[in-house]
């Protein structure tokens, strides 16, 4: 039976890589004002800190702007990830997605994250868990599963195959592929990142062997425009690095050209700007500004005024107040957009 669990959110067609330390819920609302229907990702939350811990509710704070915003939950007891992803549907987010894709020391340790691939039924386990406890409560969220291509030597198809199988058959019909596998010993997360060669090709093909399934390629994508080469052959595809480094030359046109919405291009300036408001909204509630500034650093990048940009988000944290912190921000603003124009507004099809 089709339930509200396995629909597809079209925003699936591009979306933002969960980022443990960058993406935040600061690091969201950027995104969100420079496309409005990329699906956002939070950081990795594990269910063990989320039900046990002391302060559930700021694991968990998302401004309204954000949605389509999944909530990615790490960890392998049933329960407890059925008990984390209630928690998640009753705060809002629209996605519950499962990490099977970290290989760092403390998630192994942890049994969760992508050494999970070698065990396909406990995964299925928490997938029937999760919708389970979401159908008792009436919250029908979708539950997808980010994972990678294989890890060490089980890298062949059949592998991938018998994972996506088992877990499919559990009820997630949405998988995120990392198109790379993981090592589990002897190489960093970063390494992880970067050695095991990319290979498209099998994320291509397992939407070949399961075409009844969601597919979101991930990895290495750094041009919007190779997005809608991918799109041929999977349904979405989510970007990661590329998107953080530098989030509006990523994404300024991705509402037009992924999405097929008119054109409604807000220039950098303005967009800098009303990032600059919720700063000096989010101050006074006590948020650190460094813990937003930080993450416009590539805002500008390859734009005259990204030096200056930089150096003013670097001399913020000595300025003495927030506010006049932010004024400086604004000035540099002002410098790269004398006219002060608000929108350069077309409405062109796309
Ligand atoms: C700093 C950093 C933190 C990451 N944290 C997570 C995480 O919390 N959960 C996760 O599933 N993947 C995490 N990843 C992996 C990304 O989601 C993505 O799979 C990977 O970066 C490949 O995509 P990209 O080449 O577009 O960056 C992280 C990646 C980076 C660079």
């Amino acid at each position: 039976m089709m339930t509200a669990q396995h629909i597809t959110s079209p925003s699936l067609r591009l979306s933002i890589a969960p980022m443990m330390d960058r993406t935040d819920r600061h690091f969201r609302y950027l995104v969100r004002l420079i496309s409005k229907h990329v699906q956002l990702y939070t950081e990795m939350v594990t269910a063990n800190a989320l039900v046990r811990g002391r302060d559930p509710a700021r694991l968990l704070a998302h401004d309204p702007l954000e949605h389509p915003v999944a909530l990615q939950l790490g960890g392998s007891d049933p329960l407890l990830m059925a008990q984390a992803a209630v928690m998640g549907a009753a705060a809002g987010y629209d996605e519950i997605n499962l990490n099977i894709g970290c290989p760092s020391d403390r998630v192994t340790t942890g049994r969760f994250g992508v050494c999970l691939m070698a065990e396909p039924n406990l995964v299925g386990d928490c997938i029937k868990a999760i919708q389970d406890a979401l159908s008792r409560q009436s919250r029908l969220v979708p539950v997808t599963v980010k994972t990678r291509i294989g890890i060490d030597h089980h890298d062949s198809d059949a592998f991938l195959d018998d994972f996506v199988g088992h877990v499919s058959a559990a009820g997630c019909k949405t998988f995120i592929i990392h198109a790379r596998k993981a090592w589990l010993t002897g190489l960093s997360p970063k390494e992880n990142r970067e050695i095991p060669p990319l290979r498209y090709e099998r994320a291509y093909k397992l939407k070949r062997d399961f075409p009844q399934l969601t597919i979101v390629l991930n990895g290495g994508v750094k041009k919007l425009s190779d997005v809608a080469d991918h799109l041929r052959y999977v349904d979405g595809v989510m970007i990661g690095r590329a998107a953080y480094e530098t989030p509006f030359a990523m994404l300024s046109n991705a509402d037009a050209q992924v999405f097929g919405q008119p054109r409604q291009i807000d220039i950098e300036a303005n967009v800098a700007s009303k990032y600059l408001d919720y700063l000096e909204h989010e101050t006074p509630v006590g948020t650190r500004l460094s813990l937003m500034t930080r993450h416009a650093v590539g805002f500008f990048a390859g734009r005259p005024g990204s030096r200056a940009w930089r150096q003013a988000l670097a001399q913020s944290s000595t300025a003495p107040s927030p506010h006049v912190a932010i004024q400086g921000l604004r000035t540099v603003i002002a410098k790269m957009n004398p006219s002060g124009t608000q929108i350069v507004g077309e409405s062109l099809a796309a």
